[in-house]
């Protein structure tokens, strides 16, 4: 097959953007609290590799993710540190909202589900109660500051299959709103190429110029196949964390996200470019077990173990 023929068969963008998510995603499912001083240094390394946005940390009740009860130091010291840095933090309500505008996050991601069931659970409001609370924030700070997260967009763990037309009621109510974009989730890695070709399509359909993030876990090993088939229809926003870790606490069985250095190898077999150093995320990614305690899933670093006998 001639690379001609290959673009036929998977339209690939020549360049996608690769946002990392580790120290929100992936930090906030670690049980034992991660020092500030190594939040800090791990999210030095992954500054260095070139990303143009980084989740940093969530603004969230301490109480329900006692891991971002440090929120408020890490962004300070990233926002300091990292000056060119697009911040994000991750938001649940206008509380949250204040507390990470007062330490300089440049973007708000607010998060909310296009289940009932797993917003309840997540952030004890129900959609609407989210919406309401997503618009004050917009008030608050203006829109163009705020990006939203649509988590369950393809499969709930409560409810199971996510009708495409909830996630176009929610994604269109956003909009309206003027968010700057808005994240489809895939919070526990369990949808598939056929059901995410089904409501990126539609999606795609009903707002050709949003700008739209995939935010996909990879339960089942499908992640990549699944970013595979949003390229095809012209997706090329990615969310990926480090060494492969994540996990949404109050959504059961939900492992890491797809990993950002596998994410890049991937990216750069089919030719589609990227600003991010795949070296230097992978150095930071095998780094990871030593300061978070949690073990890596990761193709890249699983490889790298085998060739250097780490
Ligand atoms: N940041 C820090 N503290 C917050 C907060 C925020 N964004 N929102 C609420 N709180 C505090 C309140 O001040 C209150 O503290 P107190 O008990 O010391 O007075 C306590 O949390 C409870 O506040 P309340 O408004 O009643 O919230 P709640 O208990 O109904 O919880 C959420 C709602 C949204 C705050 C909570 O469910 C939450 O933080 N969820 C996070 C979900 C998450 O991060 N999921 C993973 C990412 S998708
Ligand atoms: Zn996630």
């Amino acid at each position: 097959m001639n690379a001609a023929d290959f673009s036929a068969f998977c339209p690939a963008p020549k360049r996608a953007e690769v946002i990392e998510v580790c120290p929100r995603d992936g930090f906030q499912n670690v049980k034992a609290f991660i020092p500030t001083a190594t939040k800090i240094a791990i999210l030095d390394d992954l500054a260095e590799a070139g990303f143009k946005t980084i989740e940093v940390t969530s603004f969230v009740s301490p109480k329900a993710i006692p891991q971002m009860a440090d929120a408020a130091e890490v962004l300070t010291e990233f926002r300091r540190k990292h000056v060119g840095i697009e911040a994000v933090a991750l938001v649940p309500n206008v509380k949250g909202a204040e507390k990470a505008i007062a330490n300089g996050a440049h973007t708000l991601n607010f998060v909310l589900s296009a289940s009932e069931s797993h917003n309840r659970e997540n952030t004890r409001r129900t959609v609407d109660e989210s919406l309401t609370e997503l618009a004050e924030v917009c008030h608050l700070t203006g829109a163009s500051h705020v990006h939203a997260s649509v988590a369950t967009a393809f499969t709930c763990p409560f409810e199971g299959d996510v009708p495409k037309d909830a996630v176009i009621k929610l994604v269109d109510k956003i909009i309206a709103l003027g968010c700057k974009g808005v994240s489809l989730a895939d919070t526990i890695g369990t949808a598939s190429p056929r059901k995410v070709y089904g409501t990126l399509r539609a999606v795609k359909e009903r707002f050709p110029q949003a700008r739209v993030v995939l935010h996909l876990h990879d339960t089942q090993g499908m992640a990549l196949a699944n970013i595979m088939t949003a390229m095809s229809l012209g997706y090329n926003i990615f969310d990926a964390a480090a060494g492969g870790l994540g996990g949404c606490p109050f959504a059961p069985g939900a492992a890491g996200n797809v990993a950002t250095e596998d994410l890049l190898n991937f990216l750069t077999a089919l030719g589609v470019e990227t600003d991010v150093d795949a070296g230097k995320v992978l150095n930071a990614a095998m780094k990871l077990p030593k300061l978070t305690g949690v073990p890596l899933c990761s193709h890249m670093a699983a490889l790298t173990m085998c060739k250097t006998g780490a």
